[in-house]
């Protein structure tokens, strides 16, 4: 697990789940999405012995975890919900893309180990909870998942998308005086015109609305492993 939030590393290791330690992640607005993605990266596609970024000192000899490396990361971002808190509205577009962005550094990194190495990934995007600009708080409502076999985002998003992007480390982006929601909101509707669905079924947003129609309907986030357990069975078949 890479969260450099204290209470989401301290239920990770109440689990027994090792946390590594990701350079320049902070947990906050100066966080380095890049660091956290390579962390999680490596994890997944070194075997355990190898690398020396785990944190648990003194431990070495008791690490959990599979002989031959990890078969499950966990990647945290907090900026997001920190933004909520913060009433910042475009701070808040701004740091999703930024995650956007990391989830491509992550793709492209897996990707690689995946080619090299005969690894076989899946991805897996959700969240806690929602943390509403205007509500100022956590809100209670379903939170979108999305799940995919790494192969097929590859193939949906193009080959040489992937492979092209830059895995050069970037701040989350700042607010300048005088920027407005309402041109950012315009330039996301010019995106969207483009987005289409590739697989599963025809949901082709990830938000609280657009997955409700989403084919794998509502379930309790107690339920979520055994769903990503049953997709990965079922891909394997
Ligand atoms: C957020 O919710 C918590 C728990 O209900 C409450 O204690 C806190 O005062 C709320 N904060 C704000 C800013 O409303
Ligand atoms: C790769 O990215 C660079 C810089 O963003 C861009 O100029 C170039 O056209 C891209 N190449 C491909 C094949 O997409």
């Amino acid at each position: 697990m890479v969260a450099p939030t204290k209470i989401i590393a301290g239920l990770g290791l109440s689990l027994g789940i090792d946390i590594l330690l990701a350079p320049g992640a902070t947990g906050d607005y100066r966080t380095l999405l890049t660091s956290k993605a390579t962390a999680i990266a490596k994890a997944l596609s070194v075997p355990l012995q190898t690398p020396p970024f785990i944190f648990v000192p003194g431990e070495d000899e008791h690490r959990p975890g599979r002989a031959q490396g990890y078969d499950f990361g966990f990647l945290h971002i907090k900026a997001i919900d920190d933004a909520g808190h913060d009433k910042a509205s475009i701070l808040k577009v701004k740091a999703l893309e930024a995650v956007d962005r990391a989830i491509g550094q992550l793709a492209r990194l897996l990707w690689q180990a995946e080619k090299t190495d005969n690894f076989q990934y899946y991805l897996c995007v959700t969240g806690d909870h929602s943390t509403p600009v205007e509500y100022v708080n956590h809100s209670f409502e379903p939170v979108p998942f999305a799940l995919c076999q790494l192969r097929d985002f590859v193939r949906s998003v193009g080959e040489s998308n992937i492979n092209n992007v830059s895995l050069e480390p970037f701040p989350l982006p700042s607010v300048n005086a005088g920027e407005d929601l309402t041109d950012i909101i315009k330039e996301t509707q010019e995106v969207n015109k483009d987005l289409k669905a590739f697989n599963g079924d025809s949901v082709c947003q990830f938000g609280e609305i657009a997955v409700a129609r989403g084919c794998l309907g509502r379930f309790l986030g107690s339920e979520m492993m055994g769903v990503i357990k049953k997709f990965i069975k079922m891909k394997n078949e």
